[in-house]
């Protein structure tokens, strides 16, 4: 039987708990999950993490997890998912405010490519509030995001804002 696989795109910088629950959730339903950081985000952003960094970043979350796989992608994510061969697209939405944007690009990538689905996932409620721009705002001003990101993450953040480790 062919396999099921999904690519969850974003631009993950950094990755955060909310972004790591979502692939525990996806993980669940596919057989391969392709976790995608884009060169090319369509809302530019001041970036925090190299590409590199933040597929490094991913790969170490889910070291435990053979069905997941990092990646970086340039140009469409349309493209990318055909030539993986992955038939689904999965975007976490976490309030109405994320719906217009999402139901937007969801409609554009099927437009794109109408063999594609883009399934929504809905976060654990804790993590409804987490954004990585958020998450980088309020590491990048000093205050302790060790709620948001996993320790490795963490750590990484503290090194990019030059401030000793807390542990
Ligand atoms: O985490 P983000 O920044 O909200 O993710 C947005 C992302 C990366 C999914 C989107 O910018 C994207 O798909 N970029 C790749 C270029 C592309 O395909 N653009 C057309 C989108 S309809």
């Amino acid at each position: 039987m062919k396999k099921t696989i999904a690519v969850y795109p974003g631009s993950f910088d950094p990755l955060t708990i909310g972004h790591e629950d979502i692939v525990r959730r996806i993980v669940r339903l596919v057989d391969h999950l392709i976790v995608a950081v884009a060169e090319t985000a369509t809302q530019t952003k001041s970036g925090l993490f190299p590409i590199d960094e933040r597929v490094e970043l991913i790969r170490s979350a889910f070291a435990d997890e053979p069905r997941v796989e990092a990646t970086s992608f340039s140009g469409l994510l349309v493209d990318f998912a055909r030539a993986r061969e992955a038939r689904i697209i999965v975007r976490g939405l976490r309030a109405v405010s994320d719906f217009e944007y999402e139901f937007q690009m969801a409609l554009m990538n099927r437009s794109l490519w109408p063999e594609v689905e883009v399934l929504f996932m809905a976060p654990a409620t804790r993590h409804t509030f987490l954004s990585s721009s958020l998450v980088r705002e309020v590491g990048r001003l000093g205050g302790d995001v060790t709620d948001f990101v996993s320790p490795l993450v963490k750590a990484r953040m503290d090194r990019a804002f030059e401030r000793p480790a807390t542990d």
